[in-house]
């Protein structure tokens, strides 16, 4: 029987029943045209995450009018043109027996002038702060009563497209600061009139915008509203008023309730960095569920199918809703269903494909899956000719490069010098919030295993063993090699590499110093303090973690300062001393105490083998940190595309 029985089974959301309680959330891709048009890439992403097995598809936010679109290439249901574009989408999953949502959408201030020509309109002139400054430059205009008027029949009308559309239901976004949940929201909502100054005119808006989109779609049609639950910075609302809110709701006529969390001043909250525990927005969907009969979903960091069964099992929330776990593996509810979950592949949590690309305006991928949004050329499918590969190396592009070359039936034999796969992954794991980098590690193995590739575990490759095995194909992805300083005083014994200690080679002392502020040694020093170490981080520029993207960084940054790790900027080591580091910090030079010194500067491409090998006739690629050393999302993406290469 499947372990997973309540997430399997069905359930009603008005008039819509759903064959399981897996959806997929909204998720912006910036796949559509600049007139808010869907494009094929777009419905194939979502058709494959259909086949994949969710029980509903909601799409990413379709703006209402054009002034609230989010971006350029942002989803748009403001014209009648867009209603035959997306019947395209709907036929497509429905011809799969897979129900869709619409999202509608309007972006308040969250919208860039230059995208929309004009400043945005929020409730009030309020700037919304991130990284520290008013979001895309902008403060946003006044609405006038007229126009909020106007607003609230341009949701109704993109609701009607919708149905139009062949959609199955519409979900309204009233949470992540952008227009509807910026009115909600006493922090930025600061109208005297009707539509702010108490908890129900702050909710007229919503409430207006539901009852016109009600009677757009008729009284049966089945309609949703997204919400930010508790919002925690001063002067939010808590969840007593979401509470209250969702009971109106219910009342106008809405059969469902989406739970989620944030705004851009609380970025963190809606699309969660590692140190957030799953389905950590459970808790408000659970006080939500208790006070409406209508069925709660809730998102949040739900990367595993036990932890989608629990939330579901436990009562905390009807149905859940999944992100970035159906970026990374749109297959994510079918594997779950068919008892192979250890075959999912697991969201890193790093935010950098999909998150990161998205707020730099371009179209979205995925560190771990080089087919996101390319789902048709990404196919795995057989070879013309099938041919003996030899691959060099078990860390993240290897094992990606064996993954698709085995998939499309090549004869691929893999080895690796250490005694485990991973390679920098592998050493990566002891550090704090790296679940899902384990979990990484425990899907290429079972990969291996399933596609039938030869593993060689500590066999260090030389140009006769290649010679010997004579493949037809070529593939080195041996990795790079820490660099050591070459500073005065780098091999004395109190000096380790970051390496060494993460392979748990070292005894340090209690003050820790760590040279190199990169993501590793900020990582790094956030390990030690928690093993009890003093830990300083001296860095030569001015920022450190710069590797990591906004949210993660942020919330690493919050974490190493809560925990007293002191962060030197601007600090160039100069040498070590059997006392600690002698640096130059603003044009004096100091020498810093400590008892042992890790060395995070970085790495350097591994390249003795390639200098004495002659390769000839035989088909070669060199991929991954061997190249030059990146990030996980450029070793796989580099892999994937040599494994569909040969
Ligand atoms: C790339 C990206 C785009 C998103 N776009 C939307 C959107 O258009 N509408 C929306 O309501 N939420 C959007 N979200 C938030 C997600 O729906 C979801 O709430 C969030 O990713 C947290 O869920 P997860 O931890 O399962 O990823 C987006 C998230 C990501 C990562
Ligand atoms: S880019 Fe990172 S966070 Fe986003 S879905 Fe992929 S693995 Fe998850």
């Amino acid at each position: 029987m499947n372990s997973f029985r309540n997430l399997f089974s069905r359930i009603r959301i008005g008039e819509l029943e759903l064959k399981n309680r897996i959806v997929l959330a909204p998720m912006a891709t910036n796949y559509g045209t600049d007139k808010g048009r869907m494009t094929e890439r777009q419905i194939q992403y979502y058709l494959e995450r259909a086949k994949g097995g969710v029980g509903l598809i909601v799409t990413e936010s379709n703006y209402v009018s054009f002034e609230g679109r989010g971006a350029a290439n942002r989803l748009g249901l403001y014209e009648d043109h867009q209603i035959q574009e997306h019947r395209r989408l709907t036929e497509a999953l429905h011809e799969v027996g897979t129900p869709v949502c619409a999202q509608i959408h309007h972006g308040g201030a969250i919208v860039s002038m230059k995208g929309v020509g004009q400043f945005p309109v929020s409730c009030s002139t309020i700037p919304i702060l991130t990284r520290g400054e008013p979001y895309f430059g902008n403060i946003p205009r006044r609405l006038s009563e007229t126009e909020i008027v106007n607003l609230v029949l341009c949701f109704g009308m993109a609701a009607w497209r919708a149905k139009e559309s062949g959609f199955d239901a519409i979900m309204i976004h009233g949470a992540h600061g952008y227009l509807l949940n910026e009115f909600l929201s006493p922090h930025t909502n600061k109208r005297d009139d009707r539509y702010g100054g108490n908890d129900e005119n702050r909710a007229r808006f919503l409430i207006e915008v539901v009852e016109s989109v009600r009677k757009k779609l008729g009284p049966n049609f089945p309609l949703m509203v997204r919400l930010t639950g508790e919002e925690l910075f001063d002067g939010g609302y808590r969840i007593d008023f979401i509470q209250k809110v969702s009971k109106w709701l219910e009342n106008s006529g809405v059969d469902g309730i989406s739970i989620s969390a944030g705004n851009y001043d609380e970025l963190e909250r809606m699309v969660a960095p590692p140190a957030f525990p799953e389905g950590y927005l459970s808790k408000d969907s659970e006080a939500v569920r208790k006070v409406v009969k209508i069925p709660v979903g809730v998102v949040g960091r739900i990367m595993s199918p036990e932890t989608a069964e629990e939330i579901i099992k436990e009562g905390k929330a009807d149905h859940v809703y999944l992100g970035r776990a159906l970026i990374a593996d749109p297959h994510f509810a079918k594997k779950a269903e068919e008892a192979r979950k250890e075959e999912i592949r697991p969201c890193i949590v790093c935010n950098r494909g999909c998150m990161d690309r998205l707020m730099e305006g371009i179209d979205i991928g995925c560190s771990v899956n080089a087919a996101m949004g390319k789902e048709v050329s990404k196919r795995i499918l057989p070879a013309e000719r099938p041919r003996k590969v030899f691959i060099v190396g078990g860390g993240p592009a290897g094992l990606e490069a064996a993954r698709v070359a085995a998939g499309r039936g090549h004869r691929v034999t893999l080895w690796e010098k250490s005694d485990k796969l991973g390679g920098t992954l592998s050493e990566a794991i002891v550090m704090p919030h790296k679940e899902g980098i384990a979990r990484l590690v425990q899907y290429y193995v079972r990969q291996m295993e399933i596609l039938g590739v030869t593993i060689e575990l500590g066999k260090e490759v030389t140009p006769d063993a290649i010679e010997k095995i004579h493949p037809d194909v070529l593939i080195l992805a041996v990795g790079a090699e820490p660099i050591r300083l070459g500073l005065p005083g780098a091999n004395l014994p109190h000096v380790f590499l970051a390496k060494e200690l993460l392979e748990g080679k070292t005894s340090l002392g209690p003050l820790v110093a760590i040279i190199g502020g990169g993501l590793v040694g900020a990582e790094l020093a956030e390990m030690l303090v928690d093993q009890g170490k003093e830990v300083m981080v001296l860095e030569q520029l001015d920022a450190v973690a710069t590797q990591a993207g906004y949210i993660v960084r942020k919330e690493l940054l919050k974490t190493l300062c809560q925990k007293g790790v002191k962060i030197l900027v601007g600090t160039k080591a100069l040498a070590i001393t059997g006392k600690g580091v002698l640096v130059e910090r603003f044009g004096e030079k100091e020498v810093l105490k400590a008892d042992s010194i890790i060395l995070a500067i970085g790495y350097h491409p591994r390249n003795e083998l390639v200098k004495n090998l002659d390769v000839g006739q035989m088909e070669f690629y060199k991929i991954g940190d061997c190249m030059k050393p990146r990030m996980i999302m450029e070793a796989i993406e580099e892999g994937n595309r040599v494994g569909f290469a040969i």
